[in-house]
């Protein structure tokens, strides 16, 4: 079956190759599982909670609409958790859009979120409705997200697909294609260029590289193997994160404690900046995964 739902859950399969799947969590429409030739490529900690009590630590949480916590006490998301609403909300799965590639649609509206926490949301008094797509193919995993404005005010948002991916080995992997972009250093608490051509691990990192040219390919690399590209449409900026060891020791959902060595988030997103949308107006970004192919090196644009 291409489409399965479950009571919690819907899982996705390619038509042309049924070894290829992708699952999505109704609460958060967290992709939690991307499955390629039955090879996982989505790290999900053993710890994550899929009960709806707890973000989900793992897959793609979706970040809505505030990045991290906002610290202008005068803006409207001041009063918002960490990451906003969105991951801990449960979607309405919306149904089928495509049959191949295969596509399905996930949707929230201020319906669909604890009246309490969207309170804390400019007092409550926007309107917004979010539709997820999520389309699979051969190699490929694309998420878009659509946001609307259906009130009458005019709001301020951050949006990020939260990916963490599985690799083989965090000390084996780089990151390329960020060279020469401004980066806040979220653990040295320092803004500077990024002078690496790739990026490599052996500590915490915690990095929000700004305005990556939408032309440039984010690719995850292991031992000379391409394992994905990230490309991003609409969403200039990227953050990548591994929390090493002392912070994964700290998050009681984070299992193995080791699990640090098997993943890395590289996620794209509107973080640096928020997007301004008017009542009636519309925006979508989208992340596009793609599995393997060469090492491409791209210089700044
Ligand atoms: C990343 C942030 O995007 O998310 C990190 O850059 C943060 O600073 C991480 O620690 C995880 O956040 P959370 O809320 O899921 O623990």
């Amino acid at each position: 079956m291409p489409v399965e739902e479950l009571e919690d859950r819907v899982i996705i399969t390619d038509p042309i190759d049924p070894t290829n799947t992708a699952t999505i969590l109704k609460y958060g429409a967290t992709v939690i599982s991307w499955k390629n030739q039955s090879q996982e490529k989505l790290w999900l900690s053993e710890g994550a909670h899929l009960d709806g009590s707890k973000p989900v630590r793992g897959g793609i949480p979706l970040v809505f609409p505030v990045f991290g916590k906002q610290s202008d006490e005068t803006h409207p998301t001041f009063k918002l958790p960490q990451h906003g609403f969105v991951r801990n909300s449960t979607w309405e799965f919306l149904g089928q859009t495509s049959e191949n590639p295969i596509t399905v649609q996930f949707g929230l509206g201020k319906e669909n979120v604890d009246p309490e926490a969207y309170k804390l949301w400019g007092e409550g008094k926007y309107d917004v409705t979010l539709i997820l797509t999520v389309s699979l193919t051969k190699d490929k995993l694309v998420t878009s997200i659509d946001v609307e404005n259906t009130g009458k005010d005019a709001f301020e948002f951050n949006w990020l697909f939260h990916t963490y991916f599985k690799i083989p080995d965090i000390t084996d992997t780089l990151v390329n294609n960020l060279i020469d972009h401004q980066v806040v250093d979220k653990v040295l608490g320092e803004e500077y260029v990024e002078k690496a051509p790739a990026i490599g691990f052996h500590e915490e990192f915690d990095r929000v590289y700004k305005d990556v040219h939408e032309d440039k390919t984010l690719q995850i690399i292991e031992l000379g193997k391409v394992l994905v590209n990230v490309d991003r449409e609409n969403l200039p900026d990227a953050v990548v994160w591994n929390p090493w060891i002392n912070k994964s020791a700290g998050m009681a959902d984070f299992t193995p404690k080791d699990g640090w060595k098997n993943m890395l988030c590289v996620e794209p997103g509107h973080v640096s900046s928020m997007v301004d949308l008017k009542p009636g107006a519309k925006w979508t970004g989208s992340q596009i995964l793609t599995l393997g192919g060469e090492i491409k090196i791209q210089a700044n644009i």
